[in-house]
C-alpha cells in the first residue's frame, strides 16, 4: 500500500487522517487498494545467466518497485543473502545437494557440519537479512541417489537442531519436491506417494514438519503436464473440468488438483494437517515457433491466476481457507539455461529489469480507469447453451475466485433468476477481477465485452 501509506504520513491531525482515509476509500479504485494490500508472493532468483544485474540492484528493485516480498535462492550465495538485508523481503536459501550427507546426524544433537553450515551461511547475515527458511537440497528424491535420499531427513533434523542451538528459532527447515514423488495423482483423491518412499521417507519427514511447524514444499508444474486437450485446464481458463468421483468435486484447474493430490497423499499417511508451500511453479512466455500454449498471454493467464489463487482465502477443495506460501519460477529470464527455448523464458523480468509482462506486481502504476469512456463489462452471449452458462458460473465462482454472493438467493442480483443473468454477473465479476484482459471474457467463445453498464436497480456490476 505504498500510495496510501505516503498519503497518511504526509498528513498529521486526526481530521486530516479521516480526510485521508476518505480520499483513499473513495477516490482510489477499490480493486487497486485490495490488490496492493493483499498480495504476498515469492519468486525464484535463479542466476543461470551472464547478463544479470548485481544482487544489490536486484534487491533494491524488488523492494522499491514490486510487491514481491519473498525470494528463494538455489544456493546460499553470500552476496545475494547480504543484498536483502534491511529490505523486508524474506529469503529461502538452499543447502546444495552435495552437502546433505555431511550435515546428517545420528543423534538428536546437530552434527558438527550442520553447526558449521549455520555459522558460515546464516549467522553472518541473520537477522539483518530475514532468512525465513533453509531448504535442505533441491528435489532430492528425483535424483534417485539412495545414499543422498537416506541422509535427507537426518540432515533436516540436524540443521534444525543447529539453528535452534544458535538461537535462530524463527528459521524454518524444509526441502522442495518435484511431483515425481507421487505415484498416482489423478483424480486428486487417489494421490499417493511412491511405494518405498512413503513410510521410509515421507512419514518421518512429515512428522518432522508437524513437530517443527514447517511446510512441506512442492514444485507443481502444470506446464509440464498439459496436452492440447487440457491446455485451458492448465491455464486457469474456462474448461469442463476433471471430475473426482470420490469427493464429487469438479476440478477446473490443474494446479489446484495437483496440490490436492499432494494433500491426499499426506493425509493417507496421517499428516493432512501439515502445511504445503509451493517452492516453484511458473509458465514460460516464449518457446519454439508455433509451440502450443506458450506465449505472453498464456504466461499472464497462468501466473496472474496463480498469484490471485494463492493470495485468496479460498484454498482448494480439500484444503479450504488455506493460503499457500508460493514462489513463482522465475524472477529473471535466464539466458544460459540449457534445453528448449522455453527454459530461457520463464522470467517475470528481463535482465534490464523491464517486465516481460505485467501480472499486477509493480508498485506505483496508474490503476486501471474505474469509469468514463474506456470502461467495459463482460456478459454472456444470448445464444450460449444452458450447459455452457452453468459451466461459466461454476468456473467463475469456483476456482476463478469471483465474488458471486450477489447472485445467491437474497443477493441484489438474484433476480432475474435465469442462467443468462446469473452467468453474466459471474463472468463479469471474474473478468474485472482477473485484470480485464480480452481473454478473461472468452469463456470458450460464450462471453462478449460491452461498453453498456449491465447494472440495474440495486444490482451493481463491478
Ligand atoms: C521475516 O519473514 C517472515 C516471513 O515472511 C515474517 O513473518 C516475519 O515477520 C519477518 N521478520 C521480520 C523481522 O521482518
Ligand atoms: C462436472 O463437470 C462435468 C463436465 O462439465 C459434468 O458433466 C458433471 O456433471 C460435473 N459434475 C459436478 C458434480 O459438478
Amino acid at each position: 500500500m505504498a500510495a496510501a501509506g505516503g498519503l497518511l504520513t504526509a498528513l498529521a491531525s486526526p481530521t486530516k487522517l479521516l480526510l485521508a482515509l476518505f480520499l483513499v476509500l473513495h477516490l482510489v479504485p477499490f480493486s487497486s487498494i485490495t490488490a496492493a494490500a493483499a498480495i504476498s508472493i515469492g519468486v525464484n532468483y535463479g542466476a543461470y545467466a551472464n547478463n544479470l544485474p548485481p544482487p544489490a540492484q536486484v534487491a533494491a528493485f524488488l523492494k522499491d518497485r514490486t510487491f514481491i516480498d519473498r525470494v528463494k535462492l538455489f544456493d546460499a550465495n553470500p552476496d545475494m543473502i547480504r543484498a536483502f538485508a534491511g529490505t523486508g523481503i524474506s529469503l529461502m536459501i538452499t543447502v546444495p545437494n552435495g552437502d546433505i550427507a555431511s550435515l546428517a546426524s545420528r543423534s538428536s544433537a546437530p552434527s558438527p557440519a550442520a553447526s558449521a553450515w549455520v555459522a558460515s551461511h546464516v549467522a553472518p547475515f541473520y537477522p539483518a537479512t530475514n532468512i525465513s527458511l533453509v531448504a535442505v537440497g533441491n528435489e532430492v528424491l528425483a535424483t534417485a541417489d539412495r545414499n543422498l535420499i537416506a541422509h535427507l531427513v537426518p540432515a533436516m533434523r540436524s540443521l534444525y537442531a543447529a539453528l535452534s542451538a544458535a538461537g535462530f528459532h524463527q528459521i524454518r527447515v524444509s526441502t522442495p519436491h518435484s511431483l515425481g514423488i507421487l505415484s498416482t495423482s489423478e483424480p486428486p483423491s487417489i494421490g499417493r506417494f511412491r511405494r518405498g518412499y512413503d513410510r521410509a521417507i515421507f512419514a518421518p519427514m512429515l512428522d518432522f514438519h508437524r513437530r517443527t511447524r514447517t511446510p512441506f514444499v512442492v514444485n507443481p508444474y502444470p506446464y509440464f503436464g498439459y496436452t492440447a486437450r487440457t491446455l485451458n485446464y492448465a491455464l486457469f481458463r474456462p474448461n469442463s473440468g476433471v471430475f473426482d468421483p470420490a469427493t464429487g468435486v469438479n476440478y477446473t484447474n490443474m494446479f489446484v488438483a495437483q496440490l490436492d493430490a499432494v494433500h491426499a497423499a499426506m493425509r493417507r499417511l496421517g499428516y493432512g494437517d501439515v502445511e504445503i508451500a509451493v517452492g516453484e511453479t511458473g509458465w514460460p512466455s516464449a518457446g519454439e515457433p508455433g509451440q502450443l500454449g506458450v506465449s505472453v498471454e498464456d504466461a499472464i493467464s497462468y501466473n496472474m491466476n496463480l498469484i490471485r489463487l494463492v493470495n485468496s482465502v479460498n484454498g482448494t477443495p480439500m484444503m479450504p481457507d488455506r493460503r499457500f506460501e508460493t514462489y513463482v519460477f522465475a524472477l529473471f529470464n535466464e539466458n544460459l539455461k540449457p534445453g528448449p527455448t522455453a527454459e530461457r523464458h520463464f522470467g517475470l523480468f528481463n535482465a534490464d529489469f523491464s517486465a516481460v509482462y505485467d501480472v499486477g506486481l509493480m508498485r506505483g502504476q496508474a490503476p486501471a480507469p474505474a469509469g468514463g469512456s474506456g470502461r467495459r463489462w463482460c456478459v454472456a452471449k444470448a445464444d450460449a447453451s444452458a450447459a455452457a452458462l452453468q459451466a461459466n458460473i461454476d468456473y467463475a465462482c469456483g476456482s476463478g475466485g469471483a465474488n458471486c454472493r450477489p447472485i445467491q438467493d437474497g443477493g441484489a442480483c438474484f433476480y432475474p433468476n435465469t442462467p443468462l443473468s446469473h452467468a453474466s454477473y459471474a463472468m463479469n465479476a471474474y473478468y474485472q477481477a482477473a485484470g480485464r484482459h480480452d481473454f478473461d471474457c472468452d469463456f470458450g467463445h460464450t462471453g462478449v465485452l460491452t461498453s453498456t453498464d449491465p447494472s440495474r436497480g440495486n444490482c451493481k456490476y463491478q
